[in-house]
């Protein structure tokens, strides 16, 4: 009877210090959580993957930020799959981060694993990209571009560039990873911009996953089934840079023979651009660090933030790309 009672105790014991173990690892319960252990606030931000040049500027200004503001930063790369993004997302639970921040590869089927967060108490973050939830309530804000508004923005300027033609103008468009956000609005806002205009036409459209080999490969075939492209609309720099490489072993001239549109002005596109390859890019910023840092610390505060946040950016056309070129960033 004692030896059962005292084997009772030590597991009582060990089990007392495995808890307060794990709640060590977990740091400030009073603020739902501090996997750091110290005073430092935990973000858990789960990236799309490395797919282009935007994505790579995106990924350090988020680390550089985390690094000057002082909040521990824990990185997942999820390969571009949303059940990656979905199981990092339940680990940061698990660890009990402070706030969750990602940028989701696609906008559907995220209100699951956001009513976890929700139901831990751990307010998110949507950064670059946005969801498709009905429940505004699943996030506190979304801190990217307007994305209808940069497809707006390239279809504007063909049509005016376009405006005396006076037969068919053959636009190919080379969309960005299927079901994402950015690929989406970006193709909306375009056709919307060319819509009055009965001479721009579509003739082909698929997706390059925003990816450089996968907009040369497309490329090539949009090449080999349409003899007479006098456009292509690219939803980033990286395919449109994939595209030139298809153009020119084609036997076309990138930027005169094929008038070349595209989004991001990363810096290699933005080489393509002064060099007259490409013919006018519509930005899209990856600099969101130093604003995303400003709402990790404000949520945690319990302080209200706006529910969106636009991105500023501009447009360039070969000139414009020459005289930015030499300051830029990314
Ligand atoms: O979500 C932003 C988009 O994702 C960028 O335009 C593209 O280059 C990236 O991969």
């Amino acid at each position: 009877m004692r030896t059962r009672r005292t084997a009772r105790t030590v597991v009582a014991a060990f089990a007392a210090v495995l808890l307060a173990g794990s709640v060590a690892a977990c740091g400030n319960s009073d603020t739902g959580g501090d996997s750091g252990g110290d005073d430092k606030i935990v973000l858990g931000f789960s990236q799309v993957g490395a797919e282009s040049g935007w994505r790579t500027a995106n990924s350090i200004s988020i680390k550089e930020a985390a690094s000057q503001a002082g909040i521990e930063l824990k990185f997942d790369d999820a390969q571009q799959k949303q059940e990656n993004q979905i199981k990092a997302i339940r680990n940061f639970i698990q660890q009990k981060v402070d706030v969750i921040a990602f940028s989701p590869v696609v906008e559907s089927g995220w209100d699951t694993v956001l009513k976890e967060a929700k139901d831990a108490g751990i307010p998110v973050i949507l950064t670059d990209r946005s969801v498709d939830s009905a429940d505004k309530t699943l996030y506190k804000t979304f801190l990217g571009s307007d994305f209808v508004k940069e497809g707006r923005l390239a279809g504007e300027w063909l049509v005016e560039q376009t405006k005396t033609a006076s037969g068919p103008v053959n636009i190919v468009e080379l969309q960005g990873t299927t079901g994402s956000a950015p690929a989406n609005d970006r193709k909306e806002g375009f056709a919307k911009a060319i819509a009055g205009n009965p001479n721009l036409k579509i003739v082909a459209s698929q997706s390059g996953d925003f990816k450089r080999a996968d907009g040369k490969q497309v490329m090539e075939q949009f090449l080999k089934a349409n003899p007479d492209i006098d456009v292509l609309f690219a939803h980033n720099d990286d395919m449109g840079l994939g595209a030139l490489e298809a153009i020119t072993a084609a036997g076309k001239v990138p930027g005169k023979d094929i008038t070349i549109i595209t989004i991001d002005a990363v810096k290699d596109g933005m080489q393509a651009l002064a060099d007259g390859k490409f013919n006018f890019i519509a930005e899209c910023s990856p600099l969101l660090g130093p604003q995303l840092m400003d709402l990790v610390k404000k949520v945690k505060a319990g302080e209200e933030v706006p529910a969106r946040i636009e991105t500023e950016e501009t447009t360039f056309t070969q000139e414009q790309a020459k005289a930015a070129l030499p300051n830029r960033k990314y």
